[in-house]
C-alpha cells in the first residue's frame, strides 16, 4: 500500500499506540490484546520467529496474487473480489494487513468498495494486497488490464521493470537516491513518468509506514537501508506523475483510543481494534458485521479523530496509472530476501 510523502501535505502517519496508553485507555472499551513482554535473552528467538512470520505472510502473499490472476476479470464487481480475497487470506491462515486496494485506471491507490458498490473491474485495475501473520506484514501489488485491446501492456511493464530492477540493485546496498534513480529511469526509459509523491516503504510489526520511504524518484537522499522489512512500490504514468487526495477510499485506521459516545461505535471500536489493532480496515467489512446503522458510528469515531479516513489518491491529470510492489527483509548480515516473489 503506497504511502503519500507527507512532506507535500500532512496526512496522518499510522503512530503505533503505545502499551501503557493502551490499557489505560482501552479498559473502558473491553480487553485489549497485550503482547508479551520481551525479556532481552529472548531478543535472538523473538528475530528469528519474527523473519519467520514475514516468510509465512510472504508465501500466503504470493498465492493471493495467483488467486487474484485467477479471478479478476471485466465486468467483476470490485466487492465481490474484495470478499473473495479477503475469504482467501483468512481460508489460508493469515488476515489483512490492509483492506485490498483496488483501484481503476487514475485513482493509483487507497480505494476499497462499499457494501453497496457496483463498480466493476475494468481499465487498468491495481491490486495492493496486505497480509499478516501475528503483526508482521506481507505488501505486494500488481496491475491488470482489463481493456480489450490490451492498451496498458507497456504502462505495465514499465512498473514492473522498475521494481525488477530496484530489487537487484539491493545486494549492493545502494542509497535510497540510488534505488529511487534505478526506478525513476527504468519508467521514463519507456516513455512514462513516475509518481514522485507516492513511495515505498519500510515495515513494522503492526504498522505499514513504520518512517522510512523508499522514494520512487531519484530524491537525493544519501542514507542506505538499515536491516529491516520494507516494500518498494514503483507506480508509473502517462500522465504528470503526482497524485492528489480525492474523495474517501472506505478505508480507516484506528489512531487514537478514546471512548466514543454511542453504544454503536464503542463495539466497533472494540472489535476492530482487537482484530486489526492499529492496521487499516474497510468499511465494508464494517458494514458486513454491523449493518446500516455502522455509516453514522463510523462518522461518529471519524469526527472524534478516533479513527483516521484513507482517502482516494488520483492522478493529477486523471491518466492511468499502473503499480509493482514486493516486500523484502534485508538481513543483519546484509541478505535480501524479497518474501512476496516466488
Ligand atoms: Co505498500
Amino acid at each position: 500500500m503506497g504511502e503519500r510523502i507527507t512532506a507535500i501535505s500532512g496526512a496522518p502517519k499510522q503512530k503505533p499506540i503505545s502499551e501503557k496508553t493502551k490499557q489505560e485507555k482501552f479498559k473502558n472499551i473491553g480487553e485489549s490484546k497485550t503482547k508479551k513482554a520481551i525479556d532481552i535473552s529472548e531478543t535472538n528467538k523473538m528475530e528469528k520467529s519474527e523473519l519467520e512470520s514475514y516468510k509465512k505472510a510472504g508465501e500466503i502473499a504470493q498465492k493471493i496474487r495467483k488467486y487474484v490472476r485467477e479471478i479478476v476479470k471485466p465486468d467483476v464487481p470490485l466487492v465481490e473480489l474484495a470478499q473473495k480475497i479477503h475469504a482467501k487470506i483468512e481460508e489460508l491462515g493469515a488476515e489483512p494487513a490492509f483492506p485490498v486496494n483496488l483501484s481503476i485506471d487514475d485513482i493509483a491507490a487507497h480505494y476499497h468498495p462499499t457494501l453497496n458498490d457496483e463498480t466493476k473491474a475494468s481499465g487498468l485495475l491495481k491490486i495492493d494486497i496486505g497480509i499478516h501473520i501475528n503483526g508482521f506484514i506481507a505488501d505486494t501489488a500488481l496491475t491488470m488490464d482489463l481493456t480489450p485491446d490490451n492498451q496498458h501492456k507497456e504502462l505495465i511493464e514499465a512498473s514492473e521493470q522498475a521494481l525488477k530492477t530496484a530489487l537487484e540493485s539491493l545486494n549492493n546496498n545502494p542509497s535510497l537516491h540510488e534505488i529511487g534513480e534505478i526506478i525513476q529511469n527504468a519508467i521514463e526509459e519507456k516513455g512514462f513518468s513516475p509518481i514522485i509523491n507516492l513511495s515505498g516503504h519500510s515495515l513494522d510489526e503492526y504498522n505499514i509506514h513504520a518512517g522510512i520511504t523508499i522514494p520512487n524518484y531519484a530524491n537525493n537522499n544519501p542514507s542506505t537501508l538499515e536491516p529491516g522489512a520494507y516494500a518498494i512500490e514503483p507506480f508509473a504514468t502517462t500522465g504528470e506523475g503526482k497524485i492528489y487526495e480525492g474523495p474517501p477510499g472506505n478505508i480507516y485506521a484506528i489512531t487514537n483510543l478514546k471512548t466514543p459516545r454511542s453504544p454503536t461505535a464503542r463495539k466497533i471500536l472494540k472489535y476492530f481494534y482487537e482484530k486489526y489493532q492499529t492496521l487499516p480496515f474497510s468499511l465494508r467489512e464494517v458494514q458486513e458485521k454491523f449493518g446500516a446503522m455502522s455509516r453514522i458510528a463510523m462518522k461518529e469515531l471519524e469526527n472524534q479523530d478516533i479513527i483516521h479516513s484513507y482517502n482516494q489518491l488520483i492522478e493529477k491529470s486523471h491518466k492511468p496509472v499502473s503499480q509493482a510492489e514486493h516486500t523484502f527483509i534485508k538481513k543483519k548480515d546484509g541478505e535480501i530476501i524479497v518474501t512476496t516473489k516466488e
